[in-house]
């Protein structure tokens, strides 16, 4: 056994459940943190009898409620001494909706699940973050934020409560890139704020990934079958697994904090430029990512609202 707490969030299918596997696999005590607890427990008992490794523990987690992530954490923390590593792998991204959907405490409900769910989580669990010898934040990122590469892109920082929700078209693939956009920019603005309590956070930028059929279940027809289409040729999830417990767990990124990282596990660099010949080998490669995510503004925008809306947590 290795005397090392990870957490997983949406660790019920996809990368986080090969990523509950290879954690469990390789010795650690893994808490996978997942809302349907009747789907989930099947899954927790398939990974402990998989690695046989008792120490997989399931914990009830609705990562776009406040009130759930605050008696999750209070549950987490008086079960266990502290947390050594933090996988924010859960996301909402529901393919072809049409509504705008809002969380509990009324946040549109990409930015809840993606954004302000997880940094409302990390606030609640750094005291316990801090006792580790080698605390790591993983935040799961996307290629869909090389969309910013676009000049006109932007976030709708007053739409983030759905306030123009009779107004404004609802793009759930927009939502969802200006999200994972934002949780680039919470990665650089966290990675500042804990790096005097040793805790590192940084981002995966996972290209593609075979979807479960659990995942591809909930889409609407024709989404299922550009679904199934695209996993024809999609790798497993596995892999990507793999790079979670590198990032988290090697020598080689020990003292990484506030970087984004992309598949092949290379730190991609905010982009030189975003025109001509320089703007394509920023869309068609891995190396580079837009220079919006570094905006200081952005991230005090991001970061205040977080913080305002924690204030009325339950
Ligand atoms: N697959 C790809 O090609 C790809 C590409 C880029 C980025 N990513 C990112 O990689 C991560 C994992 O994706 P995946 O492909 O493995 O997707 P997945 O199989 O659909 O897994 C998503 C997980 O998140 C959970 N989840 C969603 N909302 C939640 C909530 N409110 N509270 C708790 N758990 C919640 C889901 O639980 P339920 O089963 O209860 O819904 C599920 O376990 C995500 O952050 C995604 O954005 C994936």
């Amino acid at each position: 056994m290795v005397d090392k707490i990870v957490m997983i969030t949406g660790a019920n299918s996809g990368i986080g459940k090969a990523a509950a596997l290879k954690f469990a696999m390789e010795g650690y005590r893994v808490i996978m943190a997942c809302r349907n607890m009747r789907i989930s427990k099947a899954v927790q008992q398939e990974v402990a009898e998989a690695s046989d490794n008792a120490s997989v523990d399931l914990m009830e987690l609705d990562v776009s409620s406040f009130q759930s992530i605050r008696s999750f954490c209070a549950e987490f923390k008086q079960k266990y001494p502290r947390l050594d590593i933090l996988i924010h792998n859960a996301a909402y991204l529901n393919h072809g909706e049409k509504e705008y959907r809002l969380s509990p405490e009324q946040i549109e409900l990409s930015f809840a699940t993606n954004v302000f769910g997880p940094l409302f989580m990390t606030n609640l669990l750094a005291d316990h973050l801090e006792k580790s010898q080698d605390a790591r934040i993983l935040h799961a990122c996307t290629t869909n934020i090389k969309n910013f590469f676009d000049p006109k892109r932007k976030i709708d920082f007053d739409n983030l409560r759905g306030e123009f929700r009779n107004s404004r078209r609802y793009s759930a693939y927009k939502m969802y890139g200006d999200s994972k956009m934002a949780l680039l920019i919470l990665t650089f603005r966290l990675a500042e704020e804990l790096k005097g309590r040793g805790i590192k956070v940084n981002a995966l930028q996972i290209n593609r990934v075979k979807l479960s059929k659990a995942t591809i279940d909930k889409l609407s027809p024709f989404w299922r079958v550009l679904a199934w289409a695209q996993n024809l040729t999609n790798p497993l999830p596995s892999g990507m697994a793999d790079n979670y417990y590198y990032i988290c767990t090697s020598e080689e990124f020990r003292h990484v904090t506030g970087r984004l990282i992309n598949h092949n596990r290379e730190i991609i660099q905010p982009s030189t430029s975003e025109k001509g010949i320089e703007q394509l080998k920023n869309i068609f490669g891995s190396g580079s990512y837009p220079q919006y995510a570094n905006d200081h503004q952005h991230a005090e925008t991001l970061w205040d609202l977080g913080i305002e809306l924690a204030k009325y947590a339950p």
